[in-house]
């Protein structure tokens, strides 16, 4: 028998509420869709994705820092300019709300955005560093950002402060291409996927290497695993809610707690 989308759709949400009902260790798998509705541009939307506009070899691995710095900065500065106008979507609040029902919550992200601490979401895991720190390129040491951004024009060139200790060059805390991924928070993302009962992947291509490992490795060690997405899942076997995060995951928790997140 042949189900039409519309059932299949169903089916699908019939399932996640469900299983996020009976959820006792839930992890939530974030991407740069999630914090779309926020109006923060994501990297792979064919028209409007960063990648389609931006050149990622010129501003986002050690390389293009080395050879333009002040390219780099602007455009770090510029991203961080957006996220802080930016306010925090249904998506973020539902997942934040969410702790109030599953007896164990992590947030697990791609972004480098601070959307889902703003939501009220606590320990964030970051796996690709945050907009928010920067350090300094040649020691490493933390060095503080002022609170508003130096520049919220696109592409605008901005030589980047120096390190008050070494007078290093100061780069932005995000991990670049290239680079390996903060240490104790790929183990402690790793370990709560092999440790949960459901997984929920919110807005992400899945493309980018390790951190994309977290949905299969949550799936091999027996938990439900549900892809919230505006794009069809190429997988078979993956329970998708095809539409906008904004308008899912509101739906779902108050399908499987009772809840309105907004409250
Ligand atoms: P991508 O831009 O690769 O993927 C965003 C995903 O979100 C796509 O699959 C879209 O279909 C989906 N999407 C868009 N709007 C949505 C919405 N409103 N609701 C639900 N889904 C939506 O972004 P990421 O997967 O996060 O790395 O990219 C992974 C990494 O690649 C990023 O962290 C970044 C980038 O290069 C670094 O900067 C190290």
């Amino acid at each position: 028998m042949r189900l039409s989308p519309l059932t299949k759709k169903m089916t699908a949400l019939a399932k996640a509420v469900e299983w996020l009902a009976n959820a006792q260790r839930l992890v939530v798998f974030t991407g740069a869709g999630v914090s779309a509705e926020s109006g923060i541009p994501t990297f792979r939307d064919q028209l409007t994705g960063l990648w389609a506009k931006f050149d990622p070899a010129q501003l986002a691995t050690a390389t293009a820092f080395r050879n333009d710095p002040a390219l780099v900065w602007g455009w770090y500065e510029w991203r961080r300019a957006q996220v802080a106008k930016a306010l925090p979507n249904a998506a973020h609040v539902a997942i934040a709300a969410s702790a109030r029902h599953v007896p164990e919550l992590v947030v697990v992200t791609q972004n480098v955005d601070d959307l889902h601490e703003r939501a009220g979401s606590n320990d964030v895991i970051h796996l690709h560093g945050s907009l928010q720190v920067a350090r300094c390129f040649a020691c490493a040491r933390p060095h503080p950002l002022a609170q508003c951004p130096s520049t919220g024009v696109e592409a605008s060139r901005l030589e980047p402060p120096r390190c008050t200790h070494c007078n290093g060059k100061i780069r932005p805390g995000v991990v670049w291409f290239g680079e390996d991924l903060p240490e104790t928070a790929l183990r402690t993302a790793f370990k709560s996927a092999r440790n949960a009962d459901l997984l929920l992947s919110v807005g992400t291509s899945g493309l980018v290497y390790p951190a994309a490992c977290i949905p299969e490795i949550a799936r091999e060690n027996g938990a439900r695993v549900v892809h919230i997405n505006t794009e069809p899942a190429d997988t078979k076997d993956a329970t998708t809610l095809t539409g906008r995060a904004g308008e899912w995951l509101p739906k779902l928790l108050d399908a499987a707690c009772g809840t309105d997140p907004g409250n």
